[in-house]
């Protein structure tokens, strides 16, 4: 949501403006669908961990939220598509009802997919006819739900992609998603890593209201930094393949505690996609990497992925810096200078996700987006491989618990700076 919802809806009522949004919608909505299109529906019922969701409920969970979100709100004549559908499909909105448990989503093989194809193209309908059609005050309450609903619909198109790689991980086939072919980044030869020199100060962090921002990333406020060096890149495979030979993983001292509680209760000896030498699943001499290609050599020069917050606070100890500040990130971002900050993966930050200073949820059910997780996780930023195109901002947090790593996060190192 806008912090400022005028700010980003000049005049929510212009027709132009209306049909940017239709047009905006419809392409949004498409990408979901398209990713799921490789899919058996078999492949899209499956949960393979209660924190990660179905594809099949993703297509059906985006759907939801326009309707009890826009259409049930704002749209008079609005009629249900199943109205069972509302405790389905209700993610976490204690305000909007009952919900279906989360660890059991994979147990819902009815409605089928095609019903679930069937439910959103009832929603996209009503959704259009609403866009083009809603009286001037309903539009203007309702167009930064749409803009809001939208951008959820990315992020969750995001976890399509990588709740399908974790339930593909558990298949012993070790099936692609789609074979894209080789990723530019694996012919990349590995580049030197160079520092930052960042002077710290008083720096301005946050959403400025121009445009959507998530109301987490809001308000816009001062930010004291002392002078810092931040890395130029991503820390590579090939530099954490080192951190493993080197006995990362049986180390305790490079560990917080929870971290190393985490690595024991876990059996954790690399990131979770890694498969070692030998490995009986997908046998080679060398590491080999599982992802959405399906499993591929490693590539020492691309960026590490599938780390936990712990495996990337270890590796920063191992290797003599510390993780970024989301703030640190968020200034190097706007200095210029650090490359691979978006399109490769989430960086971890040592940030816990709070709210920012004078942070106020938004009125409604949506305040319930944000605000209430902003307890026991931390602050990714950046963008991934799997986020979709123009879906990130320098001021995005992104935010998972620290014991976290199917999600595309690695790290870039950082280090105190003189005085
Ligand atoms: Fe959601």
């Amino acid at each position: 949501m806008p912090a400022n919802p005028s700010s980003a809806l000049a005049d929510p009522r212009a027709e132009p403006w209306r049909d940017t949004l239709a047009g905006r919608y419809a392409r949004v909505r498409a990408h979901s669908v398209a990713l799921s299109a490789p899919l058996s529906a078999e492949d899209q019922c499956v949960q393979s961990m209660p924190d990660a969701s179905p594809t099949k409920w993703h297509l059906a969970h985006t759907s939801w939220f326009f309707e009890a979100v826009v259409l049930a709100a704002h749209a008079p004549a609005w009629q249900p598509f199943d109205s069972r559908f509302f405790h389905l499909f209700n993610s976490y909105y204690e305000s909007l009802g009952s919900r279906h448990p989360r660890p059991q989503r994979g147990m819902l093989t009815r409605p089928g997919l095609a019903e679930v194809h069937a439910y959103r193209e009832h929603v996209d309908g009503a959704m259009q006819r609403f866009i083009a059609e809603a009286a001037p005050a309903a539009w203007e309450a309702a167009a930064p739900l749409v803009e809001l609903g939208l951008n959820h619909e990315q992020q969750h198109q995001e976890l399509m992609l990588t709740d399908i790689l974790h339930a593909f991980w558990r298949n012993p086939l070790l099936p692609a998603h789609q074979d894209r072919g080789p990723a530019p980044r694996l012919a990349a030869a590995p580049t030197p890593l160079n520092w930052l020199e960042m002077p710290g100060g008083i720096v301005q962090a946050g959403a400025a209201g121009e445009g959507f921002a998530f109301d987490n990333e809001t308000p816009r406020h001062r930010v004291l930094l002392a002078p810092y060096r931040i890395a130029d890149r991503l820390v590579t495979c090939g530099e954490y393949e080192q951190f493993i030979a080197d006995g990362g993983y049986e180390c305790p001292s490079l560990w917080l505690s929870d971290g190393w509680a985490a690595v024991q209760s876990g059996g954790w000896t690399a990131p979770l996609y890694w498969i070692s030498p030998g490995d009986a699943r997908a046998p080679s001499d060398h590491w080999q990497v599982f992802g959405l290609n399906g499993v591929r050599p490693l590539a020492p020069a691309a960026p590490v992925s599938q780390l936990s917050f712990y495996e990337a606070a270890a590796y920063a100890e191992w290797a003599g810096a510390r993780l970024p500040t989301e703030f640190e990130w968020e200034a190097a971002y706007g200095a210029g200078g650090i490359s691979q900050v978006t399109g490769h993966v989430w960086q971890w930050t040592r940030s816990s996700y709070d709210p920012y200073p004078g942070f106020r949820p938004l009125a409604g059910a949506v305040g319930e987006y944000n605000g209430k997780f902003m307890v026991g996780q931390m602050v990714l930023r950046g963008g991934s491989s799997a986020t979709p195109a123009g879906h990130t901002r320098p001021t995005y947090r992104n935010f998972f618990p620290p014991a976290a790593r199917w999600q595309f996060s690695g790290l870039r190192l950082a280090r105190d700076g003189s005085c």
